[in-house]
């Protein structure tokens, strides 16, 4: 079990005189809970999912972002005072090392990366960052050392193919889980990832990428854009397996309401001016679809 808080998180673009975007964000996710964060265009929900990643183009100038683990986690026990984490004082890759996922609006296309190679490496880049997170001062240094001495990069796209924790068959019995549990064609596995591969099968691959590094949180943007019925559907099967299978929380943001008639969430929020002006049930979802987003405007100005 993890919990993601945010409490008053504000975030300008980090440039000179960049713009304020996200004014005051609170909102608390736990694993195993499918929040769904909604509002017009322009109104900070993909800031706020980067900010949470820790994504470079913003700076945070105030509140906090909190990532609490229970004594229990990946597999091993967790010392009381390495359960809770500052978040906005680690870098993305140690974020996602602790289970942050960040699914991405436009996946990127990379020509002679196969997705079987892509996946193994940041599951170990992952992994390996964790181990490091979670040692002692020393012993990290030491780590250091040798990855520089082996040359090890920690992106996803370096280092030599035969490096890392979990092996290249081992690794095979994984993909082949997830893609059962996703219920995926195995052929995906072997293609260079996210050339030629069609709108709906990226977003495919995001869920299944997610469901190899099972997060504790899970945000993913907009991952029902551009998907026809069918495809809408599997992608949705897969974030049910992901919360349902692998207990991950899921932060989803979109803006429709049409997925979520097969994600049902369990909160829904509604994203106005960088804030959370108004969180609700599933009900709430088909209310803004009915009705838009005005009434909650006005609802905020009223009561301000
Ligand atoms: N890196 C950036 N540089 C400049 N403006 C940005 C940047 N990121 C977001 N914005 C602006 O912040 C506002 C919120 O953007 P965004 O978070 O993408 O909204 P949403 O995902 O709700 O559509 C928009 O006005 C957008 O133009
Ligand atoms: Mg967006």
């Amino acid at each position: 079990m993890a919990t993601l808080e945010i409490e008053n998180l504000q975030a300008d673009v980090g440039e000179e005189g960049g713009e304020t975007i996200l004014r005051g964000v609170d909102l608390t996710v736990d694993s195993g809970e499918i929040h769904a964060l909604m509002g017009p265009n322009g109104s900070g929900k993909s800031t706020l999912g980067k900010v949470i990643a820790g994504h470079p183009a913003y700076d945070v100038t105030g509140g906090s972002v909190t990532l609490r683990l229970d004594g229990n986690e990946f597999g091993e026990e967790i010392p009381e005072d390495m359960q809770e984490w500052d978040l906005l004082d680690l870098e993305p890759n140690e974020r996602a090392a602790l289970g942050i996922f960040l699914g991405f609006q436009y996946p990127v296309e990379i020509e002679g990366v196969t997705m079987v190679n892509f996946l193994r490496t940041a599951l170990n880049t992952k992994l390996e960052e964790r181990e490091e997170l979670f040692e002692e001062e020393e012993a990290e240094a030491e780590a250091e050392d040798e990855e520089e001495a082996e040359g090890y990069e920690s992106s996803p796209m370096e280092g030599p193919a035969d490096e890392g924790e979990i092996g290249v068959a081992e690794f095979q019995q994984i993909l082949q889980e997830k893609m059962e549990l996703l219920d995926m064609d195995e052929s995906f596995a072997s293609r260079y990832l996210n050339v030629g591969f069609s709108g709906g099968e990226k977003k495919q691959n995001e869920v299944l990428q997610a469901a190899i590094l099972e997060p504790e949180i899970a945000v993913l943007d907009e991952i029902d854009s551009g998907l026809d019925i069918d495809r809408l559907q599997d992608v949705s099967d897969g974030i049910n397996a992901l919360r349902d299978e692998e207990g991950a929380g899921i932060l989803q943001i979109t803006h429709y309401q049409r997925i979520l008639d097969y994600v049902e969430p369990d909160h829904v929020h509604v994203m106005l001016d960088g804030e959370i002006a108004k969180s609700g049930d599933a009900d709430l979802a088909e209310q803004l679809e009915d009705e838009g987003y005005d009434w909650v405007r006005e609802e905020v100005y009223e009561a301000a």
